[in-house]
Parts: structure tokens; sequence; C-alpha cells
């Protein structure tokens, strides 16, 4: 209920104003006063399947809008542009600190439109939400980016310019201070700039960046292959991941979801294999073995939205000696290829000769076996502290002793 309360407004009659190309809208809260304001250019292009081919529909956020569903709180606010025939575009900011960011942009299109998706099979409404890389947006500033950045998200490519963006706008006027984005800024500086246009006043630091959100420690999931003879488990793997991948000039992190994750795969004498198909990544795990030591020999990544594939199929990563399995609790960052990193928590994984369905003794990696030693190795060093003590304090005791009766 005090959320609700929260909200300062919410508000539907934007105004609307005609620009020669690009986009204009000014946000007012139920005061009627100004809380959120935005410029800019959108290009759509978006795969769709026209008459049983597949065909591709590009077009430009128009002038003309709604921004019914727009919204300014305190800490967030979504700017929610609504065009044509049931499409609608949305970009929501949440303040961190003294800095605002986007969180997520979602688009929605409606096949049925033909003046957009000419010939479309289908006539559904489909939605499509991608993370944008706009952080550390100084509060009290307009967001300006005239250059392209290109979102993609699944069959949508969204290609914005020409942004001026306040997402914030605290006294109903936009502000005049503006952070440009790095890509703007003709130096080879990569932080975004808080730049004051303000003649009056004198330029403020920059504000510290951290070029990537970090994201949550991944969820740990718990994923079996099953004995084709006897529906027993015959591989067993725990952990969290994450990729990190580079595409075109630009690195990003993805979290892998176990919720909804199909695990497959076989086991064999000397090769078995892990597949896992979440909503995001499909990942293949091969296992190979010698029969003394097993190890991971070949991964191979696919993204699902932004079109990513990098397979290493040399690799010698956690290794353990069959019939035994590799743990590694701490966070492993390892090198697949030179645009895939993959990172791992709370590992544990058996590719062969699990009996019973459960894990066999564990071989742990090498930083979690240290964090295992260095508690034992103060505790050793303590006790060789406190003897040395004792033995002085006896040794002492004893001369003391022996001087004392020699005084008398
Ligand atoms: C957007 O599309 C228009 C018309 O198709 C084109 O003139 C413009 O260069 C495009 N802008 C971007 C940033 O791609
Ligand atoms: C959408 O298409 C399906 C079949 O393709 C049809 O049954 C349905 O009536 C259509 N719905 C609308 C709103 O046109
Ligand atoms: C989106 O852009 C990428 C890279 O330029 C391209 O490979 C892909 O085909 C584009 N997708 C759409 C739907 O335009
Ligand atoms: C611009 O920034 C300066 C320094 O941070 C501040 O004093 C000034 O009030 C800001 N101007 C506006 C219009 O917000
Ligand atoms: C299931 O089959 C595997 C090999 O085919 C065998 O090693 C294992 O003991 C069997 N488990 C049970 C419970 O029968
Ligand atoms: C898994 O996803 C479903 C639907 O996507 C959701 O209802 C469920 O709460 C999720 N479970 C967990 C543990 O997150
Ligand atoms: C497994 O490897 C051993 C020797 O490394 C070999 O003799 C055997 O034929 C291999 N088995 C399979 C099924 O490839
Ligand atoms: C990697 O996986 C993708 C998708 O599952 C598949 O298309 C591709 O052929 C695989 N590459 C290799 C080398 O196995
Ligand atoms: C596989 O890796 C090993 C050492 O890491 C290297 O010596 C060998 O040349 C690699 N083989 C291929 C086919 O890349
Ligand atoms: C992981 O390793 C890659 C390559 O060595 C490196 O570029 C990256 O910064 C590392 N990431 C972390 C979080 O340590």
């Amino acid at each position: 209920m005090s959320r609700y309360a929260a909200f300062v407004l919410l508000l539907s009659s934007g105004i609307v104003f005609q620009l020669s190309h690009g986009t204009e809208v000014n946000v007012t809260n139920k005061d009627g006063k100004l809380c959120l304001y935005a410029s800019l250019t959108v290009n759509f292009s978006v795969e769709y399947t026209a008459a049983g081919k597949g065909a591709l529909a590009t077009f430009g956020l128009p002038s003309n809008v709604t921004t019914t569903g727009s919204k300014c709180d305190n800490t967030s606010s979504t700017l929610t542009l609504n065009f044509g025939a049931g499409h609608s575009w949305s970009i929501n900011f949440t303040v961190n600190g003294k800095n605002y960011q986007t969180d997520t942009i979602t688009f929605s299109y409606n096949l049925n439109d033909s003046s957009l998706f000419p010939n479309s099979e289908s006539n559904e409404t489909k939605s499509v939400t991608a993370k944008p890389q706009i952080t550390d947006i100084g509060l009290g500033t307009c967001y300006s980016c005239k250059s392209r950045d290109l979102i993609q998200a699944d069959l949508v490519n969204m290609t914005l310019s020409d942004v001026l963006i306040q997402a914030f706008v605290s006294n109903g006027s936009r502000s005049e201070n503006e952070t440009i984005c790095s890509a703007d800024v003709p130096t080879t500086t990569a932080a975004p700039t808080t730049t004051v246009t303000n003649s009056t006043s004198t330029p403020t630091t920059p504000p510290t960046t951290t070029p990537t959100p970090t994201l949550p420690t991944p969820t740990t999931g718990k994923y079996g292959v099953k004995n084709d003879a006897n529906g027993t488990d015959c591989l067993l793997a725990t952990f969290g991941l994450r990729i990190g991948f580079t595409q075109g000039e630009k690195y990003q992190e993805m979290n892998f979801e176990p919720n909804g994750t199909k695990a497959s795969g076989s086991c064999g004498t000397n090769s078995s294999e892990l597949l896992l198909v979440s909503n995001d990544i499909t990942i293949m795990f091969t296992f190979i073995s010698d029969s003394k030591k097993f190890r991971l020999h070949a991964l191979n990544v696919t993204t699902h939205g932004v079109q990513f594939s990098e397979v290493n199929t040399n690799l010698s990563l956690w290794e353990a000696s069959v019939g035994s399995s590799y743990m590694c609790n701490k966070e492993q960052n390892n090198t697949i290829t030179n645009l895939l990193s993959l990172y791992t928590f709370n590992l544990q994984v058996q590719p062969f000769e699990v009996k019973k369905g459960v894990f066999s003794t564990a071989e742990e990696c090498q930083g979690d076996a240290e964090s295992f030693l260095v508690p034992i190795a103060v505790g050793v060093a303590l006790l060789v502290l406190i003897l040395i003590v004792m033995v002085v304090y006896f040794i002492g005791r004893k001369r003391y002793m022996a001087t004392g009766y020699e005084s008398f």
C-alpha cells in the first residue's frame, strides 16, 4: 500500500511534439509538472515469417506516439511509447545512489499490423526484452547519446540514436547538465563523462564507473544424465554458471538460469556428454576419461537471444581421478576462447562411474584446498606460539625461583 502511495505520479496525458525526425515527449505528473523528458530516434528491424519465408521489417519509432503507461516515481521511472496498431516501446530507469541507469527495454509488436508486417503468418503480439548498457547517469542530469547504440533482443534489433533523456526531473524543468555517453566522447576515455553546459558552473568530476553492471551470483543448478539401461544417474553436475562473451566490440555477461533448463546427454566409458538448454543459452559439456583421470575436454556455448556461438574442443579443465568427483566451491574464471569465458560457482561434477546416484569422494580445486589449509596453518602456528610462551614462562619462573633462593 505504501508502495502505491509512493508513486509521485502516474500519467498518461503526455504532451507529444512533432519533429521532422525522432520522437520527443514530456511526461508530466498529476500536478502537471514535467517528471520525465525524452527525445530520441529508434530504428527497428524485426525478423518474422511471411508466407512461409523469413522476412525483415524495418521501421522507425514515429514522432506520433502516446505515453500511456509511463510513470515517474522517486526511485524508478518508466517511459512507455505506444504507436501504430498496438505496438509499444518501453524503457525503465532506476536510481542507484547518486546515479541512475536503465534496467530493461521492452518492445511489443503486433504482427497483425500488415502495414509494418505484410503477409505475416502470425497475428500475435510478441514481446522482447533487452538489458541496455546505459548506466551511471548523474541524478539531475540528462543522458545524452548522439551515437548509434545497437540493442539486440531475440528477433529484433533496435538502433537508438540522438538520445536525450532525463528520467528523474526534480523541479519540473529539464536539467541543462548532461551525462554524455562514452561513444560520444571524442577522446579514448571509456567512461561516461558529466559535462556542464551551464556556462556559469565549473565542470564536475566524472562519476566513477564500472564497465558492466555486476550480475548477482548465478543460481546453482543440479543436473543429471540417466543411464539408458536402468534409469539411474550416470553423470552428475551441480554448479552456478555465468558466461562472459565478446560480440562485436561489446563484452557482456549472462548468468545461466537453471529454472526451466532441460538436461540431457550420454554416458560412455571414455566420453560422457551433458547438454543443458535454458531459455537463453545452450551449453554442451564433453568429458573424456583415459581410465585414470577424467577432464572437461570440449565446451560448446550458444546463446539464443543475441546470436553467439563458441566452441573449444581441446580443453583440460576440471581434472580428477575416475571414480571420484571434481569440486570447486570458489568462483572460477576459465578462458574458453578469446571471445568466451566461463565462470563457475559451487561446482561439483562427476561424469563417470557414478554409484547409487550420488557424488563420490571429491577432489577439490586448488583454491578450495588452500582455503581449507589456511585455518589449519593458522591453528598450528597459534599452538606453536602458545607452547613457546609456556616454555619461556616456565624457564623464566624456574630461573626466578633459583635466583630467589640465592638472594636469601
Ligand atoms: C534510421 O532509419 C532512417 C530511415 O530508414 C535512416 O535514414 C537513418 O539513418 C536510420 N538511423 C539509424 C541510426 O540507423
Ligand atoms: C489469429 O490467427 C488464428 C489462426 O491463425 C485465428 O484462429 C484467430 O482468429 C486469429 N485472431 C485474430 C484476432 O485475428
Ligand atoms: C541484428 O544485427 C546483427 C548484427 O548486425 C545481424 O547479424 C542480425 O541479422 C540483425 N537482426 C535483425 C533482426 O535485423
Ligand atoms: C548543473 O551542475 C552544477 C554543478 O553540479 C549545479 O550547481 C547546477 O545547479 C546544475 N544545473 C542544473 C540546471 O541542474
Ligand atoms: C545400471 O547400469 C550400470 C551400467 O549399465 C551399472 O553400472 C549400474 O550398476 C546399474 N545400476 C543398477 C542400480 O542396476
Ligand atoms: C521457475 O519459473 C516458473 C515460470 O517461469 C516460475 O513460476 C517459478 O516460480 C520459477 N521457480 C523458481 C524456483 O524460480
Ligand atoms: C576407450 O579407451 C580405451 C583405451 O584408452 C580403448 O581401448 C577403448 O576401445 C575405448 N573404448 C571406446 C568405447 O572408445
Ligand atoms: C555447437 O552447438 C551448436 C548449437 O547447439 C551447433 O549448431 C554447433 O554445430 C555445435 N558446434 C560444434 C563444433 O559441435
Ligand atoms: C591442444 O592443447 C594442447 C595443450 O594445451 C596443445 O599442445 C595441442 O596442440 C592442442 N591441440 C589442438 C588440436 O589445438
Ligand atoms: C576472466 O578472465 C578473462 C581472461 O583472462 C579476463 O579478461 C577477465 O577480466 C576475467 N574476469 C574476472 C571477473 O576476473
